[in-house]
Parts: structure tokens; sequence; C-alpha cells
């Protein structure tokens, strides 16, 4: 049944105390919890419900305020359901406080859902957020309910667990028991943890196993002194220094940015294998997906340096912005998210480039979060109903909830921003709270009417902006009208800050207002620019000021223009992209049409000549980003029905028109960005093997023995894992039937054996195959799927052949619909080991809508398949969500 926001109740009771005694061991596993109650004066005379999942139920006691100690009967005293345990308030204490008392037994080893306590590579760890901690115990597992923690691990054999970890501090390390004389030799050992700051079981954790890890220290501000320790498998702890190195930066970061301080003596950080999202902000104990921790040269690209260094910034940020204060429930989470998300892009930003990091978040706002919010998975950052809280994990919750805290700091600006979060830290430290609470105080800090602004949270849908500008000569006024609309009905004017310069087409240079930060707050609204001397073009929602698609008349020229002079790098790189957006959707037509895309226009090779032989641009990835076309799913979005054949046709075109019109440019660019020296990882060398490796991909186009030949000199000279797999994907695309390009083989099985068994590397390796641009992929991924490394319970491993190869979309979206027959066998499978990851790739059919009625119907097929199958929940809601 679904849960809704507007039926929220603070608890009749709170836990106070949490004290666990967990068994761990080839035995069962036993967990014996204590929760030190209080009644909530608001309700008295409140039952107790206890939230609990697959335990089974050894006892059940009451102690109260005296030490007396009661064992309650089921019946009697309290009853069980599938959700957990309601204690009757007749058997509780009148008293305001007391203890109970549960005792359960867990299975980790066959936890095949990676939620709550389950067992990695042999190694103990858990994953709690949104309702696991529920899989581990009997508790009020609700987001409300913070307390402190106490913790006992007790594990045997003990060689088994030289490490044992959970939140807080560590008054009990891993200790021996001492044999009792004269009995048999009891080889066990266990580990005490207190965590004296109080949390939401969502934040507890523990890790236990023989683990690998690397040490360091960070002195705060005001002095603590931080002992930091990042575990991982043994064979694995070369690869933890980038880590370390992040997470010191972006402790650093926080003091400086926002002046918050971590608030423990440990902050241990543990890497697992098998994990079914990036990672997660456990206090005290992160606990990551490997894909997010582990980097060397040789194994992970720049972009995986990248995501790790936000990653670990995003769970780190979180100890202030989700943990010590918290969401009030789940409805909330992009109370976290978002602002979560935005402080890791300005974390990102500030260690790098501000103008890539908001171009690379942009393309994933445009191609996941925009089209979900055009499909019927479509919701508010503030949800309004859920039936698995963990399907709402979403790009709208966290991106798009990042866009929205990045409004705030837009409106109230960068100094506001910063009183309105500390307003917001002096409020509500310690406490749970609603998006509606940080609104308030970043409205009151600032002294500004946010109240409008609450739309956002309220109504799901991309807003549309269109834009039209009229000069007048005589009395140099420009005049701008701004017009929001959204496809969605009902929709209220929302609150948009429209940050818009004006560049004169005389001389290039900004006009009267440098940047204006222009407010739309109704249907329409006019702004006047006074003292503008000649006609302007407008540069408008500047740095993507607003998550909106903005409609202007632009004519080429008019783009061309902005490309070159705009002051905001994100406006250049945009009127670029809306160039090549207007060549590939003409050419879709033309192909929808019948007819076969013709040459491309000397204007957009112009432009690409340009930006490709542009000498002075410092930030060579900005000259990648520039270079590279819409992803299909952006493009996608502007097309009414999408035809994917079309699209995917007229892309290759688009590709190997360039790259044939710019041969001799791409290649002596190519030649002359070649490394020249040993690696190295700074942003300057990144920018250039971002830029090679971006024309190697134009360059391999012809898929003639040259180009082949190219690519596998690229392979075999590659000193880092950058420009070896930038070279081995173009590779992958090689059709080998009938024993072609050998070239395509020799590198994918050398790229095997040097992987080594490594199974990030192996991800990899599946990956770039599962997403080749070749007419028999998906036989191909049929066979990927028989390799013996291959495996669906392990999340990374499976989401790097069937989601590489659904997200490749040409081939998932087949005509006969052999593709989304594939996609659905595999929910199904899956549904039976994990129903988050399941319920994760039956999202892919979710924007069937836009397709023809075939395909349409095709993929309704497979939708009502896994709702009639009786699914897991989490899979359940998505496929009825789909179908409406
Ligand atoms: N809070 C984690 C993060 O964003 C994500 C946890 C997701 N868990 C889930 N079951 N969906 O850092
Ligand atoms: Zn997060």
């Amino acid at each position: 049944a679904p849960k809704y926001r507007k039926d929220y109740k603070a608890p009749g009771h709170w836990t106070r105390h949490v004290t666990l005694d967990i068994n761990l061991g080839d035995g069962a596993t036993v967990v014996t919890s204590e929760l030190d109650m209080e009644r909530n004066a608001d309700s008295p005379g409140s039952d107790l419900f206890l939230d609990g999942e697959e335990l089974k139920l050894f006892r059940v006691y009451i102690r109260d305020d005296n030490g007396e100690v009661t064992q309650l009967q089921e019946e009697d005293d309290y009853s069980l359901n599938d959700d957990g345990m309601l204690i009757k308030n007749s058997s509780l204490p009148s008293g305001n406080k007391y203890t109970v008392g549960t005792v359960v037994q867990i299975a980790p080893k066959e936890n095949t859902r990676l939620s709550g306590l389950y067992t990695s590579g042999g190694n103990f760890c858990t994953q709690c957020e949104a309702e696991g901690f529920r899989r581990i115990t009997f508790a009020q597992d609700r987001p409300d309910v913070m307390s402190t923690f106490s913790v006992r691990l007790n594990a045997w054999p003990s060689g088994d667990f030289p490490v044992m970890l959970s939140n807080g501090n560590n008054p009990v390390p891993p200790t021996l028991i001492p044999s009792p004389p004269g009995g048999e030799k009891v080889d066990k050992s266990y580990a005490v943890w207190e965590d004296p700051i109080p949390k939401p079981s969502y934040l507890f954790a523990l890790v236990a196993g023989d683990l690998g890890s690397i040490k360091s220290t960070f002195v705060t501000k005001s002095g603590r002194k931080v002992k930091l320790e990042i575990f991982s498998e043994k064979e694995n702890v070369d690869q933890l220094d980038w880590a370390m190195e992040s997470l010191k930066a972006a402790m650093k970061w926080d003091e400086e940015k926002f002046g918050l301080e971590y608030d423990l003596d440990i902050f241990n950080v543990v890497a697992v294998n098998d994990f079914n999202m990036g990672a997660m902000e456990n206090k005290g104990l992160n606990v990551f997906n490997t894909a997010y921790v582990l980097a060397k040269p040789e194994t992970a690209t720049d972009l995986d340096y990248e995501r790790i260094e936000g990653v670990i910034g995003h769970e780190y940020f979180h100890n202030w912005t989700g943990n010590r204060v918290t969401c009030r429930d789940w409805f909330q989470l992009t109370l976290k998210e978002g602002l979560t998300v935005f402080r890791d892009q300005l974390f990102s930003g500030d260690m790098g480039s501000h103008a890539a990091k908001r171009i690379e978040d942009v393309r994933t706002l445009r191609s996941r979060q925009f089209p979900e919010d055009a499909g019927p998975l479509s919701h508010p950052i503030r949800p309004e109903s859920y039936i698995a809280m963990d399907n709402f994990y979403t790009a709208t919750v966290y991106v798009k909830g990042a866009e929205v805290i990045r409004m705030y700091r837009t409106l109230v600006g960068e100094a506001g921003f910063r009183k309105g979060m500390d307003l917001y830290f002096k409020r509500h430290d310690g406490q749970a709270v609603s998006c509606d609470d940080f609104r308030a105080a970043m409205a009151d800090a600032n002294d500004v009417n946010l109240d409008q602004f609450e739309r956002w949270y309220l109504q799901p849908g991309t807003p549309e902006v269109s834009a039209a500008g009229e000069y007048d000569a005589e009395a140099k006024t420009y005049k701008l009208t701004l017009k929001q609309s959204s496809k969605k009905e009902d929709t209220l004017p929302f609150h948009i800050p429209v940050v818009t310069g004006l560049l004169l087409k005389e001389d290039g240079s900004e006009g009267c207002v440098a940047s204006r930060g222009l407010e739309l707050k109704e249907e329409e609204q006019t702004f006047t620019f006074e003292d503008v001397a000649s006609e302007p073009i407008p540069s408008l929602l500047r740095d993507l000021s607003a998550p909106v698609k903005l409609r202007y008349k632009y004519s080429d020229e008019d783009l061309a223009f902005l490309m070159k002079h705009d002051t905001d790098s994100f406006n250049r790189w945009e009127a670029g992209q809306q160039l090549s957006t207007r060549v590939i959707l003409g050419m879709v037509e033309e192909i929808k049409a019948g007819g076969e895309p013709g040459a491309l226009p000397a204007s957009l090779i112009d432009s690409f000549r340009a930006t490709l032989l542009e000498k002075d641009i410092p930030d060579k990835s900005l000259q990648a980003y520039a270079l590279r076309l819409p992803d299909p799913a952006t493009l996608a979005e502007e097309m009414d029905v999408i035809d994917p054949d079309a699209l995917y046709k007229a892309l290759k075109h688009v590709r190997r028109s360039l790259a044939d019109a710019l041969a001799s440019e791409l290649r002596s660019v190519y030649d002359s960005a070649a490394p020249s020296g040993p690696y190295k990882k700074n942003s300057a060398e990144v920018g250039r093997r971002r830029l090679r490796n971006t024309i190697l991909s134009y360059l391999h186009e012809p898929r003639d023995a040259a180009a082949a030949k190219l690519c596998f000199d690229q392979f075999e000279a590659a000193d880092c894992m950058t420009d070896k797999l930038a070279a081995v994907a173009c590779l992958a695309n090689f059709d080998d039937a009938g024993g072609a390009f050998p070239e395509r083989a020799e590198a994918l099985s050398k790229f095997y054996n040097d992987a080594d068994g490594d199974a990030l590397v192996l991800n990899k390796w599946f990956g770039i195959q599962a997403a080749a641009d070749l007419p028999d992929l998906l036989s191909r991924v049929k066979d990927l799927m028989q390799h013996e490394d291959f495996t669906l319970k392990n999340p990374n491993r499976l989401r790097s052949v069937v989601s590489s190869f659904a997200g490749s979309q040409h081939k998932f979206h087949a005509k006969d619909g052999s593709g989304y027959e594939f996609l659905g066998d595999m929910v199904l499978e899956v549904d039976q080991l994990n129903p988050q990851v399941a319920s994760r790739l039956a999202t892919m059919f979710s924007s069937y809508r836009r397709f023809d009625e075939k395909r349409q119907g095709l993929m309704r097929e497979q939708l009502a398949r896994i709702r009639d199958s009786s699914p897991s929940k989490d899979t359940y809601e998505v496929a009825t969500r789909c179908l409406g």
C-alpha cells in the first residue's frame, strides 16, 4: 500500500539509545537489541510499532525504569505481520521511560537483496538506507527517530575478522576473548563501538572481515585530530590513495566554504564489491561501491578519478547535510540529496574547473532527468507518495534537486546562500526536518520571500521558458519578454531565475548589463534594458540558471556569434550544442521522410573546425566537450515521436561527415595532442587526453583498415586506462564478422588478460562490448552473459552488460522487440535476487509513450508481463506506474 506525504505523524514513542549485540560467524547470525524508549508526551497512550522484515524472532522483553524485566507474549502483548511488530500500550510500562529487548536471527549469507546485513566476498557489511535496518533487528526504522548507539560485535573464528567496524568511537578494538581456564580453546573475538551523536537507524553500519587498509590523519580547524582509514580487499590497497587524498580535500573544503567541521575522532571508509548504489554516508563509516573508491592509473580512467573525488566528497558532506541535520520522513529525501549533490558539484568545480563541471552536470540533467520528468515516472523533487522508497533515489530527487538548491544561490547570491546555510544549521542541528525548513532558513536569513519557490517542490515536469526580444534603436532600449509554460496540466507559474546578459552584435562586447538576474514569477513578464547602444543578442539562462528548457529563435549566425563571443562559458558551449542539435534533428526529418541525409551545412563544419583549431583554450576539457555531439537521450527529448532508427542514422551520418570533412585537421590535432612524457594526472593532462580521445572517436568513424590501425596503435601505446579504454571502446565498434578487423579481438583479449581478474576492469571490458555499435549486438550480449566472469548477483557486473546494452538505445529499441524481451527477461530473473536492482532496470521501459505505436505496444507488453508475474513491491511499483 502506498504511503503519502500528507499522512506524516510523529511517533508515539522515541528510541533514545540503541544497544546492539551481534554475533557474526559461521553459525547463525543472532542480533540482540535493546531500545531505550521514551514516550512522546504529545501522544500519550500510543501502541509501539517496531519495523521488522525477514527476522526470525526468539523473544521480546520489556524492562521498566525499575529494572523489572517482563517477557512479552505473542497475541496477548504483541502481534506480528510482514512489516513488523505492534506492542500494545497496555503491555508497556506506564512510566515515561522503558527498554524493549528483542533477540532475532538473520541470514546475511543468503541476503541477495544487498539491503540490511549481507556478505560481499566473505566480508560482512550493511546497507540500511532507506529501510534496511529493519532487516537486521526490530526498530523504529524511520528517520525522525534519532538515537545514540552502542554496538558490540562478536565474531568467530576470530582469524576471519581482524577488522570489525561500526559507527562512532571504538573503545574496544577487536580483542581476543581468552579461553576459560581448563576449558576448550575458544577462538572468539569482539569489538565495541559507541556513537555518541544521535542518528536515525538508516545511518547505522557495520563491517567485519579480513580487509586491508591505508591510514592517515586530518586535523580540523579547531584542532581535533581525526584518524582516517580506508579499507578494501587486501589485493586492492594499492588503489586507495586517491580516495584518501580526495577525503582530506573534502574535509578541508567544507571547513573553508561552509565552516563545517568533522565531529568524531574516527572516519572510516570501506569499499565493497557488491553494492546496489554508489555509496552510503553512514555516520563515521562510509560504505562504498568499489567503483567509487579504487583507482590507479593502470585501471581507472580520468573520469573514474573525477567520480571518486565527487562521491567521496558527497558522502563526507552528508555528515552535516543529512546526518547531523536529517530528514523528517523519506518524502524529504531531496533535502539531503539535492543539497549534498549541489555541494559535491561546487567541490568538484573548486578542485578542477567549474566550467567543465557545469557542462557535465547539465548533460546529466538533460539526458537523465528531463526524460524522467517527461515520462510516467515523473514526480516532484519532493514526491507525494511511494510504495518502495528505494524507487525514489532518482535523477529528479538528486539532480533536479541540486538544481533547485543552485537556484536559491542564484537568487540570494553566494554570500546570502552561506547565510542561509548558517541559519539552517543554527536552527536545526540535531534535528530531523523538512524541505520547508530549509527554504525558510534561506528566506529568513536573506529577508526574501520564497513562498512561490515552494512550487519547485510541489510540481513535476520540466518548465519551458520562451523568450523574445525587441530592440528600440531610438530609445536605446531592449525589451525581453519571457513566458513560461509546462506540459503538465494545472501547473502554476514557477519562480525562475533567468540570468541574462546582452552582447552587442557590432563588437561582440557585452552590452549595458553584464549579467542581470531576472526573476520570472508570472506566466509572462517583460524586462526592459536601458542604454543599449545597438541591437544585442541575448545570452539567456546563463550557466543554466534554472532546470528548464529555453526557447529562443536564434539564427545560425547568432549561435555562431555566441559560440565565439559569449563571456559565459556554459552558454558558449550551449550555442554549439544548439547548432548541432538543429542539424541532427533536420536530418532526422529528412530520413523519416524517406530521404537520405544530405551534406552538412558549412556553418556546422566551420564552427567545428574553429573549435578544433582554437589554440588558446586553456582548458582542453572544454574544447573536448565543445566537440562532442549532444547525447541521443537529449536529442530524443526534442522529437515528438522518438524514431530511434532515424536518430541513430542521423547521428552516425553527422559524425561520419564531420570526420570526413575535417579529416586532416582532426588528425593533426590528434597527433599534436599525443603524450609528450610519462603519465601525469593533472588537469592539463586530463584535458589533453579528453580532447585527443574525443578526436579519436571521430577518427574511428570511417571504420576502415586505417582507422582500425590508428585505434590499435593507441591501444598498444597507452600508458594509462583512459587512453587504453578509449581505444578499445572504438575498436569494439569494428564489425569483425567474417574475420575482418582482427585488431578488435586482439585488443579485447589483451585487455581481458591485462585485467588479471580485476573486477572493475572486467566491468569495463563487458561494458564496451555490450554497448558496441554492431548489428548483431543482442546476440553478442547473450554470449557475454555466458562468460565465466559474468554473474547476475553482482550489481556492477550485471549493469555493465544489461544496462550498457539497454542504454545504448539503438539495438535495445530494435523494431522486432527482441531488445525489450531481453530486458523483460532480465528484470524478472534479477527480481528474484535483488528487487532494487531489478526495478531500476525496469525503469528503462519508462519512456515507452514517446515512441511509435508498435514499439509502445511491445514495451507495454513487457511491462504488463512484469506486473503480472507477482514481482517484488519495488518492481511492481515501477511497472504499474509506467503503465499508468
Ligand atoms: N544516501 C546515499 C547517497 O546518496 C544513497 C543511498 C541509496 N540507497 C538506496 N537504497 N536507494 O549517497
Ligand atoms: Zn547522497
